[in-house]
């Protein structure tokens, strides 16, 4: 059985779809966030798998990405021995948690569900899952009784529901949930796309060249960035507004070198958008090319197996408990 420091009082709990291989938006605004908690925090990392198929999947793949996922997690830096890293499907309370949150949450609210209302636009015959999606994501949440949830900025609004139905089941049936509160870091909680820098840089996107994904050839890497859309005014300057790709670029550099903005404005202050561009993929290739050596490592390694069969045995006796205390304060016991 995993044994926590015992000074560690504050929990987190957080999660990624594999429904794809995952992206440096991922890494940077959800996997460095983990690496930097685990010191400090108990932290719950799941793989979301059963989020991935409120969207078509193809089987075969999508076996393939969370165990690829999981592989990647590790070679990310989260350190096995400090998370309980799970498979989500594996634990099938969080479905049955979801069913009694459900039944507690307005079909209002859901429909006001940024996220939704942009992936069923592009899709008139989507699942009822992408509509209630929210909610499995709250009983992921609530089933482990944690105080934050670190999450890139696209998903502040699904914690706020999290906290939403919380606050309402905990008035209507009695203490039952803690209620946890988002935790977004100021930089890099929305890398965007390298073509299209207005939008977030996401695994389902379709056009690839915008796109970085963790296990991407290096040398693709790098022809990415030096063609990732800037604009004509030849300055390195931080504008989100006014110059969305640049500002993207020196986002992903502050996150990756932990240099300030200023800093890197004032060392590329003389310098041109290639020699920048040079620099940025340098940053990026070397930070993945230790990531993918240590992902081949992994991946094939029967600790991948060992991990995850001790800590779905751990998840699922917590969310029981909570389950069977839901069930109860609802008046479903017989
Ligand atoms: P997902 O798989 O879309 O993204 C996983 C995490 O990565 C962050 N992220 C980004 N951050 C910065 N820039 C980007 N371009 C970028 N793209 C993604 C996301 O904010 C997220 O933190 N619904 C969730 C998964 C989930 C979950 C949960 C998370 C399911 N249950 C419970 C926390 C707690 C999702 O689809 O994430």
């Amino acid at each position: 059985m995993k044994e926590f420091n015992q000074k560690i009082t504050k929990s987190i709990l957080t999660g990624i779809q594999p429904s794809g291989i995952i992206t440096l938006g991922n890494y940077i605004g959800a996997i460095k966030q983990m690496v930097r908690m685990q010191d400090e925090f108990k932290s719950y990392i799941f793989i979301a798998d059963m989020h991935a198929i409120t969207v078509p999947q193809d089987p075969e793949k999508l076996h393939k990405n969370i165990r690829s996922l999981v592989a990647l997690y590790i070679a990310c830096g989260i350190d096995p021995d400090k998370n309980i890293i799970f498979v989500q499907s594996e634990n099938e309370y969080h479905a049955n948690i979801s069913w009694l949150l459900e039944c507690n949450t307005y079909f209002g609210e859901l429909s006001r569900m940024t996220q939704f209302k942009d992936k069923s636009s592009k899709n008139a015959n989507f699942s009822a899952g992408l509509f209630t999606y929210p909610i499995l994501m709250a009983a992921d949440i609530l089933a482990y009784d944690v105080d934050y949830v670190p999450v890139g900025i696209d998903q502040k609004q699904h914690v706020e529901l999290a906290r939403n139905i919380a606050s309402r089941f905990n008035k209507k049936y009695g203490p039952t949930f803690k209620v946890p509160e988002a935790y977004i870091t100021d930089f890099g909680t929305k890398i965007t796309d390298l073509v299209n820098p207005t939008k977030k840089m996401s695994k389902s996107s379709a056009n690839q060249k915008g796109v970085i994904r963790l296990l991407d050839d290096l040398k693709s890497i790098e022809k990415k960035i030096m063609g990732a859309t800037t604009d004509s005014d030849c300055q390195i300057k931080y504008d989100p507004l006014n110059k969305p790709g640049i500002s993207n670029l020196i986002n992903i550099c502050v996150a990756l070198t932990g240099k300030t903005i200023n800093e890197i404005e004032n060392a590329f202050k003389n310098q041109n958008y290639g020699e920048f561009k040079k620099y940025v993929a340098s940053v990026v290739v070397e930070e993945i090319r230790g990531i993918q050596k240590r992902y081949e490592e992994i991946i094939n390694s029967e600790k991948l197996d060992q991990i995850l069969n001790e800590n779905i045995k751990i998840t699922r006796s917590i969310a029981k408990e909570k389950f069977i205390t839901m069930k109860h304060n609802m008046g479903l016991y017989k």
